[in-house]
């Protein structure tokens, strides 16, 4: 006996010298309860005292492994931090062998066999241990390893101290700012390529309409001007993963946004899948602001990973649910930072391969794959991106060979008013003669800017900077400016700044801001007021002429 109270904790600290090799850990125990005194002859009552507070004061676990006969005992933490009962756990090194996750095993076993080899004193590690629930703990062991004369370990004992909580809090934050560092790389590496982009997009478009030109030149052109928008789909999801995409968030109803996909996903499924749908029965629907077209391709992404994960057929389940995540929300990994509310959840669930701990580490990494197609690995970088740009967290659950959750959550918001109705756009572009100040750093985007709007017939004043639009305004001398198109960030002085400034002295003037920066339009006190539009960059002639009359024919802002 001897087992299983605090008081038996001592056995760890009179351990060198005072014991015969051949005693096992039970007859140790029961020798220093017995004969606590006299272990401690040189110590005083007060100071046995202290050890026993000391180590009830942790809620550390202590196991105490003989060497020689394997036996096991746990003097301490066996029900408080793990959950089993002592007749549970039957004395052999076997039960704490088989509690270790497969994954730390061979690991964990190696490390100790190594230092029992050597001479060392002292082993610690680190492990996950499976709990009398099923759960996995994160324990940190240190132990000590107890030699007899010749050098050889005898026994093995060690404080399990729980630290879960710690690794979670600590993961999480260089997961963060790791993305975060990734964020911003390719976030600026997508703004100056958008610039770029802008100008390829703009000149092949004026060349081909200027010099009405047919045959293997058009052609050509035309190439250029694909390979351009295809290169402006690849810095919209680096700036999606950034979160610096110009997202056009509006409400929608979770299932019909479910129920208009079926058609596609199916087509992108194979014959040896079979789609299962469970969706939400509220009665007023559940609404989430999102952009509905990044949504849709989310929620394709998600589902042409499943079906990459079910080579051999399987099952994919859709689901939408509402959940409410309150403080307690701690309680599933990965949500951890997530303002508190009611959330909809479009859960895609597959039971194909799994993946195992090396991948989950790095799934929402750009560019990270295992699929060896060329180039990739964008897909769950972009969704994990848009979910946290729209106020929402994704969270991935996965087990190898028996599948995968993918669970977007986003806040839940009250029914939308009806929708307002939207001017269909013509074939041609839209035209006109009004008076636009264009003001941007970047001399190829307003170059081609200006040549845009002269084209479709505007009177269109230039400049490259704050200042200069400044004084060009004030040479004006009460000529009006009807629209000003403005970079929203410039060296010195902000787009944001000049317009302010402009429409105190002519209120009527309509802006459009253009930006490569959906969050540079939306910092605190950079709101789009009435009267204001946002272009986001790259934009091709007709984005721009379109938006431009848009503006021009808004109402007047009311100051
Ligand atoms: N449902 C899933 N089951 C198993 N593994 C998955 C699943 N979803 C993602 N993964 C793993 O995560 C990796 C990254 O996924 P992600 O969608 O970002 O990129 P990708 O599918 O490799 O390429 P892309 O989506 O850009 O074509 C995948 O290569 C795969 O290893
Ligand atoms: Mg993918």
């Amino acid at each position: 006996m001897g087992i299983a109270t605090g008081d038996s904790i001592c056995s760890r600290v009179a351990l060198p010298g005072e014991r015969d090799d051949s005693t096992t850990p039970h007859e140790h125990d029961t020798i220093h309860q017995k004969q606590a005194g006299p272990s401690f002859k040189s110590d005083s009552a007060e100071s046995y005292n202290h050890l026993q507070i000391a180590a009830r004061a942790t809620n550390d676990a202590v196991r105490d492994w003989d060497l020689g006969s394997n036996a096991l005992a746990w003097p301490q933490g066996l029900e408080n931090l793990l959950g089993y009962e002592q007749s549970f756990a039957k004395g052999q090194i076997g039960f704490w062998e088989e509690r270790v996750h497969p994954g730390d095993r061979a690991r964990i076993a190696a490390s100790i066999h190594e230092i029992i080899s050597s001479a060392a004193e002292h082993w610690s590690g680190e492990y996950r241990f499976r709990r009398a629930d099923g759960c996995y703990l994160q324990l940190l062991e240190r132990a000590w390893i107890v030699r007899n004369s010749d050098g050889k370990a005898v026994r093995f004992v060690g404080s399990l101290m729980d630290i879960t909580a710690r690794k979670q809090l600590q993961d999480q934050l260089t997961r963060s700012q790791k993305m975060e560092a990734f964020g911003q790389l390719a976030g600026g590496v997508a703004h100056d390529f958008n610039n770029f982009l802008t100008t390829i997009l703009g000149y092949s478009d004026l060349v081909l309409a200027e010099s009405g030109m047919k045959g293997t030149v058009a052609s050509h052109l035309g190439e250029i001007r694909k390979a351009a928008g295809r290169a402006s789909n690849l810095t919209g999801q680096l700036l999606a993963f950034s979160r610096r995409q110009a997202l056009e968030p509006h409400v929608v109803e979770v299932n019909s946004l479910i129920v208009n996909l079926e058609r596609s996903l199916l087509r992108l499924l194979g014959d040896n899948i079979t789609v299962v749908c469970h969706l939400h029965r509220e009665k007023e629907g559940a609404h989430i602001k999102v952009d509905s077209g990044q949504l849709t391709q989310i929620i394709l992404n998600l589902t042409v990973n499943a079906r990459d994960a079910m080579r051999g057929g399987g099952r994919l389940t859709l689901a939408t649910t509402v959940t409410s995540l309150d403080e307690d929300r701690q309680s599933l990994p990965g949500l951890e930072d997530i303002a508190p509310g009611d959330y909809v959840v479009i859960s895609v669930i597959d039971t194909g391969i799994g993946m195992n701990d090396e991948v989950k580490a790095h799934l929402f990494e750009p560019f990270f794959t295992t699929k060896d197609e060329g180039a990739g690995g964008l897909g769950l970088a972009t969704s994990y991106g848009i979910v946290r740009q729209s106020g929402g967290q994704i969270r991935i659950e996965s087990e190898v060979n028996r599948g995968t959750t993918v669970q977007i959550f986003l806040p839940k918001v009250p029914a939308p008013p009806p929708p307002a109705y939207k001017k269909p756009i013509g074939k041609n572009l839209p035209t006109g003669t009004e008076t636009i100040l264009v003001l941007e750093d970047d001399i190829s985007v307003r170059h081609i800017s200006v040549r845009i709007l002269r084209n479709l017939g505007y009177q269109v004043i230039e400049a490259a900077n704050g200042d200069d639009a400044q004084r060009q305004f004030t040479q004006r001398a009460g000529k009006t400016i009807d629209l000003l198109l403005s970079d929203m960030v410039m060296p010195e002085m902000s787009g944001r700044y000049f317009a302010d400034w402009l429409r105190k002295a002519s209120p009527h003037t309509k802006v459009v801001f253009v930006s490569g920066y959906l969050a540079e339009s939306l910092h605190p006190g950079d709101r789009i007021e009435h009267g204001m539009f946002f272009l986001p960059k790259p934009f091709d002639p007709e984005q721009l002429a379109t938006t431009i009359r848009q503006a021009l024919d808004s109402p007047a802002p009311s100051r």
